[in-house]
């Protein structure tokens, strides 16, 4: 299968992103300050191996990692024993596994938009056919779904309910109940992609849809990149036996499974409430940065444009109040050394919204990009 080529403003992100000027607004990533390197550095040094340690894992993964996230998704109302489990190489290759291992070509992906999916091809690569869903339309994404699903057969539905990316809304109990019903009837299975919701600032999101799943309907996935360290590349599947076993089958013949020494760590981290402790920590920091990027924004932005309050995650999505979010804002930014990521790469159309991002830029390089960024705009408008 022939794969296309990554849109041209995200190889100009991808690119840009490893050059040291330049002042990352909209980077889904957090920040070398909050990553606990030396503490990671420590923990590998005092942990012991087996034998087996560092030879291939079983196909489904690491049993102790495996032991341990059943545990840790617990914590979330979520009963997933660990042979329903598998480990991956972070959410993006559940994505791309769940795309090969069980869909066909041209089969139909449901998605909220604007989307994550957009940013990344996983389903798009694999030649299936993308219908995004507005949360914003007249109707109802069920509704939405119940008279799509009546003309052609959609093989999923794809939504990140806690925190998004990029919009940072979050999906209320109701709204996740009605889904997973409409879904049950619909014969739709649902995958919940929920790598933000460990992110919660004042109070805790509603427990993810997999909770309340009693049909073997959900594959939850779930990620250690947005809270410990993306370069560790741990992520993880839950959902019915016979599927995992399906996707692990496939990962067998894709990679091997995942590095053991991240597998072993992580399995430390999360057995020993280090992860726990780190979680506090982080979740304070990014309040701290939450309010001081909100402050700018109320300082450079009024009037030009409309944002929420996040209560988690990474994000504020931002809308302008005119139509110039396009390649044209893009490289009058990289002029000033700001590397945005524009409404577009998630929603095709869209021309009014930008990622902004609390998580990476430091305070700053938040204060001077925003400052200038609103500089840019208003010369534009
Ligand atoms: C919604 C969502 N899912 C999955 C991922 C993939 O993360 P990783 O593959 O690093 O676990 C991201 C990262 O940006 C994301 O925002």
């Amino acid at each position: 299968n022939y794969r296309n080529a990554n849109l041209k403003t995200i190889q100009d992100i991808n690119q840009h992103e490893t050059d040291s000027a330049i002042i990352r607004l909209g980077t889904g990533e957090l920040s070398p300050t909050l990553l606990p390197t030396k503490k990671i550095e420590k923990s590998l040094q005092s942990t012991s191996f087996d034998a087996h340690s560092l030879g291939y894992s079983e196909p489904k993964g690491d049993k102790r990692l495996r032991q341990s996230i059943s545990v840790y998704l617990e914590t979330k109302g979520i009963n997933a024993s660990p042979g329903s489990l598998m480990i991956v190489s972070g959410g993006l290759q559940a994505l791309q596994l769940i795309s090969v291992g069980l869909l066909q070509k041209g089969s139909m992906v449901l998605h909220e938009s604007p989307s994550y999916l957009n940013s990344v091809h996983p389903f798009q690569s694999a030649g299936m056919h993308l219908v995004g869903l507005s949360k914003q339309g007249r109707e109802s994404i069920p509704t939405q779904i119940k008279r799509i699903n009546g003309r052609k057969k959609a093989s999923l539905f794809y939504t990140v309910p806690t925190f998004n990316n990029p919009t940072n809304t979050t999906w209320t109990k109701e709204e996740r109940l009605n889904l997973l019903s409409t879904c049950k009837k619909e014969q739709i299975p649902i995958i919940e992609d929920d790598v933000y919701s460990d992110l919660w600032f004042e109070k805790r999101p509603p427990l993810p849809i997999k909770s309340i799943d009693t049909d073997g309907l959900v594959l939850h996935i779930g990620s250690m990149s947005k809270t410990l360290s993306p370069g560790l590349r741990i992520g993880w599947i839950a959902g019915p036996i016979t599927v995992i076993e399906r996707l692990a089958d496939i990962k067998m013949q894709m990679d091997y499974g995942s590095s053991a020494l991240s597998q072993h760590l992580v399995a430390d981290w999360l057995e020993s409430g280090q992860y726990t402790k780190h979680l506090e920590w982080l979740r304070h920091q990014l309040i701290v940065r939450r309010d001081f990027t909100l402050s700018l924004l109320n300082q450079y932005f009024k009037g030009l444009a409309e944002w929420q309050i996040p209560q988690g995650g990474f994000y504020i999505w931002v809308k302008l109040c005119k139509p110039i979010v396009n390649q044209n804002l893009f490289k009058q930014a990289i002029k000033e050394n700001l590397l945005l990521n524009p409404g577009y790469i998630y929603e095709p159309n869209n021309n009014t919204h930008l990622r902004l991002s609390y998580s990476y830029a430091s305070e700053e390089q938040l204060a001077y990009g925003i400052q200038t960024l609103s500089k840019i705009i208003r010369r534009l408008i």
